[in-house]
């Protein structure tokens, strides 16, 4: 497949991650048991990733969505931006983040650092894909959906300068 400059090749199945996806939700369902959670996605990359999780959710839950962006291109800046669109009020809650992906980590470590300050009770990460080489923040995701390795990825709701974020699978850049 190829995305403007870039060949990409299958990496990861609709069926593997709608299958694993079930998997997460059913933890947290598990772990979430007689909690009314504020769920958190982080926009534009885990829309759909945050729509799949949700549907499996069985538990008394609210969900809303938040925009930043710290990727031009390819190449993570390092600078988290600043949060748009957080209006529920934080404070007390047991917030559930909904990445699409943990790269260096930096935007979670914002994210993280914004919920804390507003008084959350308890923050966890549900991040479908980490990059775990890419890592520079130590942080806690309580849950993983794939780890994979630090080549760029494309589909599920990830975008290549824009594009590709409706492909049913998710692809790794053929290098
Ligand atoms: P971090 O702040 O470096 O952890 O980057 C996280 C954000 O970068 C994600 O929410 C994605 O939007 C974007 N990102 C990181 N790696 C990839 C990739 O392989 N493909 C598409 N977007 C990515």
């Amino acid at each position: 497949m190829k995305i403007k400059d870039k060949n990409f090749v299958p990496f990861i199945s609709a069926e593997e991650i709608n299958d694993r996806v079930a998997k997460l939700a059913k933890q947290i369902n598990k772990d979430y048991k007689g909690k009314t959670p504020l769920f958190i996605a982080i926009l534009n990359g885990s829309f759909i990733f945050a729509s799949d999780l949700l549907k499996e959710i069985n538990l008394d839950c609210e969900i809303s969505f938040i925009k930043l962006s710290s990727y031009t291109e390819m190449a993570s800046t390092g600078n988290v931006k600043e949060l748009i669109g957080i209006n529920e009020n934080i404070f007390n809650r047991d917030v559930v983040i909904i990445e699409d992906i943990v790269d260096t980590g930096n935007t979670m470590k914002g994210v993280m650092g914004e919920f804390k300050e507003r008084g959350a009770k308890t923050i966890e990460i549900v991040s479908l894909l980490v990059k775990p080489e890419a890592l520079v923040n130590a942080i806690d995701i309580k849950y993983v959906g794939f780890e994979i390795p630090d080549k760029f990825v494309v589909g599920y709701g990830l975008d290549y300068d824009g594009l590709g974020r409706n492909k049913k699978a998710i692809y790794q850049i053929k290098s």
